[in-house]
């Protein structure tokens, strides 16, 4: 092979093989995509209209400003301020496609005498990405042992051990298991983070998605010029929105000119269209309607499908935050196992393994957990989801 070979991301690995099983792509109609990480793309009872259409001027066809054309990054500057009293101008404020390239950029111009300290536990493809990257990282536990619960004592221990400089990673709220950081655990971990040669990436994907309303570390950083934070949001889950490919990151004036560097090299920016849209939908009365609609929907989805999979037996270790349950199947089913069967019922969850920081698969705990997604499904999807993760625990 003339390129270096490389395995697709761990989701991707779950849908490449529902489809191989089913002849069908995990979202269409007729499925049960309880291994995607999408929210519904509709408008939710009591939320804001999600527009069908864009309009722009042959003067938004020329090429866009490589860290964000100037109504998005005034839009999300202002929605920071406003919702979490941040001090942050336009400069702090680096757009890319998506999360993932801003958590991949951040992670590429990492000095190498940094260490990365990451929990067991977490979002699959930081685990690609260090493994890419080849980046010295320490493992923070995140177990059964600390109900998938690390403390930020384990963090300034792994600091210790670590020796070093270091960047924590953490997403908060935590994919896959929703545990999350918010109050004094937060602002602590925000100071934690603050200190004199650290840093932290706060991915904030599921920002929107926690019981007592939105989270987000920008409410305790006090000078982020000073700092080396990296608060990463996205227009993904909150606002609906996958399709847009718009993500950002608030960061001190100095890396995000390294991110405007960076785009200018290897991006070109992020399509105009896409960021106009996303600019519209962080008008401060809309997205105020956004936040309280995604928090009372899908708290009351996460309660249902709670109540559901514990009486199938299900142990459940989800915290308050994201749209996945986090769970250990019973009577020692692996979740492989477990996808063979659903496969047959065209649905699919995402095996425990994929999140394991480590990548012990079948040696290690992870082996019988599952992450169990209702971000994408609508009320009605309920009676017969739980039909069919019925028949195939038996
Ligand atoms: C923890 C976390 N961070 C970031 C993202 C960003 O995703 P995207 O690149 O689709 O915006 C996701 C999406 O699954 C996520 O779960």
């Amino acid at each position: 092979m003339f390129l270096q070979n490389f395995p697709p991301m761990g989701v991707y690995e779950t849908l490449f093989k529902f489809q191989d099983a089913t002849g069908q792509y995990m979202g269409d109609a007729g499925t049960s995509p309880w291994a995607q990480g999408f929210p519904l793309t509709t408008q939710l009872p009591g939320g804001p209209e999600l527009p069908s259409s864009v309009s722009f001027a042959p003067t938004d066809l020329k090429y866009p400003a490589a860290a964000g054309i100037d109504p998005l990054r005034i839009a999300i500057r202002d929605y920071y301020n406003h919702f979490y009293g941040a001090s942050i101008t336009e400069d702090n404020i680096a757009v890319f496609a998506g999360g993932r390239p801003a958590i991949f950029a951040t992670m590429l111009f990492l000095n190498p005498d940094v260490k990365v300290l990451i929990e067991e536990t977490e979002y699959t493809p930081y685990y690609d990405k260090l493994k890419l990257l080849n980046r010295a990282h320490k493992i923070i536990p995140s177990n059964v042992q600390n109900r998938f619960r690390p403390t930020l004592e384990d963090y300034r221990k792994a600091r210790k051990d670590a020796g070093s400089s270091t960047l924590m990673i953490k997403s908060n709220p935590c994919n896959p298991t929703g545990v999350t950081w918010e109050n004094e655990q937060l602002q602590q971990a925000v100071a934690f983070a603050s200190e004199q040669g650290h840093g932290a990436i706060f991915d904030e994907a599921y920002e929107f998605f926690s019981e007592s309303g939105p989270v987000s570390a920008m409410k305790y950083v006090k000078n982020i010029d000073d700092s080396n934070i990296f608060v990463i949001g996205a227009a993904t889950k909150g606002l609906q929105v996958p399709g847009m490919r718009t993500g950002w990151v608030i960061a001190s004036k100095k890396h995000v000119e390294i991110f405007r560097n960076f785009s200018s090299i290897a991006m070109g920016g992020v399509s105009r269209p896409s960021q106009l849209y996303v600019a519209n939908l962080l008008k401060l009365d809309r997205v105020e309607k956004a936040r309280k609609a995604v928090v009372n929907f899908y708290n009351g989805q996460r309660a249902r499908y709670k109540k559901g999979l514990e009486a199938l037996g299900v142990e459940l270790f989800t915290g308050t935050g994201g749209f996945y349950h986090w769970g250990k199947l019973p009577g020692g089913l692996t979740a492989d196992e477990f996808n063979n069967r659903l496969f047959k019922h065209k649905a699919a969850i995402l095996p425990g393994t994929l999140c394991d920081m480590n990548r012990l698969g079948a040696k290690g705990i992870h082996n019988q957990f599952m992450r169990f997604s209702f971000g994408p499904l609508s009320q009605e999807s309920y009676n017969r989801d739980i039909e069919v993760i019925q028949s195939c625990l038996r």
